[in-house]
């Protein structure tokens, strides 16, 4: 309706001048209108021009002195040609009326006061403030003078408005055709494409963007690591109990009992559930026996290994409980059989939080089993394993592990940070642990351990671990991370 009466107009008048003005004058609102302006411009069909304009308008409450008459003019007309007492005056108008149309009609010389008694001191007044205010609403131009004095009185306020000055563009038509957005069977149909105009595709126009469902940066690490193992010819392993029993996540692995990492400033216990019970009771006394004598050419640590120490129940520490049990159960079958296994998952640790660390993270372990396995078998490995992950620069340091001798921290040379870094620890398992089991004494096993978090926080550039993990993971983080692609 808008658009018609727009272009409808400037058929036969040059310009409109004012579309303030304009909208009001064919009934639509301004905001209406100025859309519709909006598109005829962009279509060039009008020509419009921004003009701002500054006019008055009235408060509130000149309004209502419009609408009332202003508290002066109430104040006198309520005064009998007799007089009357200012408290009678005061009660019939209500306070505000009554002082502040005193005052005015005071200066007015309208009235005068005489002791208690009020009285007019003019026949009739003019209510000027009325008229006037009725005037600055009507948009009529009034004298300096008079929107100063209202101005002071906060009757009135300046306000300024964007109009448009419309003229004939240079495709102006009477009337638009409507562009046709799709081809539509009923269009075909009845024949009506052959007049239609349609709108142009707009080929750059940006797409919606989709809104999906994300990995989790640690996810996507995790599988590309997961394909790296099976590349290699690992099975994973079943990590799906995150409770242990200090006996496989410790005593199993030759760890003493007094070994400080078994204190509970380093390692969460259990309060519920706090014991482990059920324990493979011949596996058991040969662990205890090594503990405490040795064998297999050990001297073993020489205390009193106690039962109740290796039933504890705790959040695991390390993902090798698991590559024990696996180990064990490996040698109870009648032959053995060489493997390679693999896990990925959470382990806990009781460590103070910071940009670095956190409570728990998730460990990637390989683990090989197989008769006559060396150093070199290891090194070897590992140099396979973290050049398929885009390490290829790697150095061994002398370590130590209670379970494994010899014990190597691996370093990789960082291209970005162009320093050595530590990426993880690795060894070959000792006799104490393997005998115990019953695996064949020419049998060796390899292993290594790493997190997932720190290959993922390099390899995307995250400085804070909680960005990543946690309460405070930051959304757009993960929304926006590229897909990772390892070793290239
Ligand atoms: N358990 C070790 C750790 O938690 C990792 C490791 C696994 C080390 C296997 C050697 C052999 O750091």
């Amino acid at each position: 309706m808008a658009e018609e009466a727009v272009l409808g107009f400037l058929q036969t008048n040059d310009q409109i001048s004012d579309s303030h003005q304009f909208a009001a004058s064919v009934g639509v609102g301004h905001t209406e209108l100025e859309n519709v302006i909006k598109s005829l411009k962009g279509f060039e069909i009008v020509d419009a021009q921004e003009i701002t304009r500054q006019s008055w308008v009235l408060t509130e409450e000149g309004k209502k002195y419009m609408v009332n008459g202003s508290p002066e003019a109430l104040f006198f007309s309520a005064i009998p040609p007799e007089g009357i007492s200012r408290n009678t005056l005061k009660e019939k108008l209500g306070i505000e009326t009554f002082d502040i149309g005193s005052k005015a009609a005071a200066k007015n010389k309208w009235i005068a006061f005489d002791k208690d008694l009020v009285k007019r001191k003019v026949e009739s007044v003019e209510d000027e403030v009325k008229n006037l205010l009725t005037r600055i609403n009507n948009g009529e131009v009034v004298s300096d003078q008079v929107i100063n004095d209202l101005k002071r009185r906060k009757l009135i306020v300046k306000q300024t408005w964007k109009g448009y000055l419309l003229k004939r563009g240079p495709k102006y038509v009477s009337k638009r055709k409507k562009a046709a957005t799709d081809l539509t069977r009923e269009h075909i149909v009845s024949g009506d494409w052959k007049n239609l105009e349609f709108k142009e595709y707009n080929v750059n126009a940006e797409a919606r963007a989709i809104q999906v469902g994300y990995l989790h940066s640690l996810l996507e690490v995790r599988e590309e690591i997961q394909n790296i193992f099976l590349q290699m010819g690992f099975e994973e392993m079943p990590t799906n109990n995150f409770v242990e029993s200090s006996f496989w996540n410790f005593d199993a692995l030759f760890q003493p009992q007094q070994h400080p990492a078994r204190d509970s400033h380093d390692t969460f216990f259990l309060e519920t559930a706090d014991r482990t019970k059920d324990l493979p009771e011949d596996y058991l006394k040969n662990v205890k026996r090594v503990h405490e004598f040795g064998g297999y050419g050990s001297k073993g640590y020489g205390y009193d290994w106690k039962r109740d120490e290796a039933e504890k129940n705790l959040l695991r520490t390390h993902t090798t409980a698991v590559s024990t049990r696996m180990l064990y159960a490996l040698a109870q079958q009648e032959t053995f059989t060489p493997k390679r296994y693999y896990s990925i998952d959470r382990v806990f640790r009781n460590e103070a939080v910071d940009r670095t660390h956190l409570a728990e993270f998730h460990q990637i372990e390989g683990v090989i089993c197989d008769r006559g396995l060396t150093l070199g078998d290891l090194i070897g490995v590992l140099e396979d394993f973290f050049s398929r992950l885009g390490m290829s620069k790697l150095r061994f340091k002398p370590a130590y592990n209670p379970y494994t001798e010899p014990s190597m921290e691996i370093f990789s040379y960082h291209d970005g940070l162009q320093k050595w870094v530590e990426v993880g620890n690795s060894g070959m398992f000792r006799p104490e642990m393997l005998l115990p089991m019953g695996l064949p004494e020419d049998v060796n096993v390899i292993a290594w351990g790493l997190s997932l978090e720190r290959p993922t926080m390099i390899l995307y550039g995250i400085s804070n671990i909680r960005d990543l993990f946690g309460p405070k993971v930051d959304f757009d983080l993960i929304k926006n991370n590229p897909i990772c692609r390892l070793g290239i």
